[in-house]
């Protein structure tokens, strides 16, 4: 009989068993032990019973501590007092790992958890954030595959220039030289694009951001696209059948981890099923301008403004036609008034915000190098995401999306952190 998860311990009760994991928690009572077993299935209560086990295999269990890895077998009965209304009476038990005493008792601060994240991510809170986080991740893939024929391809990380503006980048010496961290992967989709069609990336980005907000990590998980041949309409409509199709993966297949993590499951499903709604900067100014009239024409949208756009929707919205002034120079201008670009946030509801930025890219190289010299920016610094112009350029268009805080909007997380197994935020690079 070889060993069984808990999850399917618990389903073939009763029954004999043999099963391993972590012990989450144990006492004594009365002549027994109990102890609550997890692995990444779920955690089930065995008993150790002082009268019905050998001295060896009782001294055994008394030596057990927390976290200490066990094999055990015993028998399976259905117990309502236990958790899962199962409980299985040991009659082998083995330590695999004694672990030291368990550091993470009664101090549960944001910092301290922090410290010992390694250890943290035990926690069923971690694993239930994690869980969806692969769902987030595996969806996406699947989206891109199934539904756009897109490849999976890969930047750099290490880059000689910016893509999203100097103020962010993260330097780093190169053999006597100075290179930078990229902030996106958008400039090298663009470039196999031409090779492979439809094409997307899911790869870390990096920001030096010095904004501490619940939702700005200095290195995140982006997943990005870039397709040839459409426009803004296009664009659009692929960001919502995306987010979609996540957001029904993460229904489908999480609908404990979101209970447990305390986003009701019927809170999401306009955002799988219902219309997004489309709006264009000035409409949404207008809005944000009743709740904060000092903001005047051409601001962009902080985590504030967000906010307040956002707390009260129940679906994504989707922003688009930005003033040029407040996009990064390769967007495509609007050719009806050469003001705004052919650009697209789309923001999370219930106050999230921002989880893509996308639009179309200016392909004509005569356009680029206007552009560029209107931003005071040098074409030979950009020198082959310009010469992407000059060879039988296309129409194409592209977005970020950020897997953390796409996760921490459907898990409805309170920071951004709590859906990244190793965050690294403006203070914290470490463990
Ligand atoms: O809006 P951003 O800066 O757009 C770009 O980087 C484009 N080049 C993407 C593209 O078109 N290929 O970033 C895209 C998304 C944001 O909407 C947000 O979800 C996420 O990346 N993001 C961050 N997530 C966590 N922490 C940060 N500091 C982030 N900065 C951006
Ligand atoms: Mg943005």
């Amino acid at each position: 009989m070889g060993f069984i998860k808990i999850l399917e311990a618990i389903k073939k009760c009763p029954q004999k068993a043999k099963i391993r994991g972590w012990i989450k928690r144990m006492r004594e009572h009365k002549g027994k032990i109990f102890f609550l077993l997890r692995d990444e299935t779920s955690e089930l209560q065995c008993v150790a019973d002082s009268e019905k086990t050998n001295k060896e295999l009782w001294q055994m269990c008394l030596n057990a501590t927390i976290e200490s890895s066990v094999e055990l077998s015993g028998t399976l009965r259905r117990d309502e007092r236990a958790p899962h209304g199962v409980e299985l009476s040991i009659e082998d038990f083995k330590i695999i790992g004694l672990a030291e005493k368990f550091p993470i008792q009664k101090d549960f601060s944001t910092e301290f958890l922090l410290d010992v994240r390694h250890l943290w991510l035990r926690s069923a809170k971690m694993r239930d954030a994690l869980k969806v986080r692969d769902t987030v991740f595996r969806a996406f893939r699947e989206f891109m595959r199934k539904e756009l024929n897109a490849y999976e391809t890969q930047g750099a990380m290490f880059v000689s220039g910016m893509v999203e503006g100097g103020s962010t980048l993260f330097e780093v010496p190169y053999f006597g030289k100075k290179i930078y961290l990229t902030q996106s992967s958008q400039f090298y989709l663009e470039a196999v694009m031409y090779s492979l069609g439809n094409v997307y990336t899911i790869a870390p980005s990096f920001r030096a951001e010095k904004s501490k907000t619940t939702r700005h990590l200095t290195e995140f998980w982006h997943a990005e696209g870039e397709f040839p041949w459409i426009g803004l309409k296009e664009l659009l409509d692929i960001e919502e059948n995306m987010i979609k199709y996540m957001v029904r993966a993460v229904l489908e297949q999480n609908e404990i981890e979101l209970k447990a993590l305390g986003r009701e499951p019927k809170t999401l499903e306009p955002s799988a099923y219902k219309k997004y709604d489309r709006m264009r900067y000035e409409e949404v100014l207008k809005i944000v301008q009743k709740r904060f009239p000092y903001l005047k024409g051409a601001t962009d949208f902080g985590e504030k403004e967000e906010r307040e756009i956002t707390k009260e929707r129940k679906v994504p919205l989707l922003v688009t036609h930005y003033p040029k002034e407040l996009k990064p120079f390769y967007h495509r201008l609007d050719p009806e008034d050469n003001k705004h670009v052919l650009c697209c946030d789309v923001l999370a509801p219930e106050g999230y915000g921002e989880i893509i930025g996308s639009g179309e890219r200016i392909w004509e190289l005569k356009e680029m190098l206007e552009r560029m010299k209107e931003e005071g920016l040098s074409p030979e610094q950009y020198g082959w995401y310009v010469d992407l112009r000059r060879y039988g350029s296309v129409p194409h268009a592209g977005f970020g999306l950020g897997l953390d805080r796409f996760t921490a909007w459907v898990t409805k997380a309170q920071h951004i952190r709590d859906v990244v197994p190793f965050p690294r935020t403006l203070n914290r690079y470490y463990p």
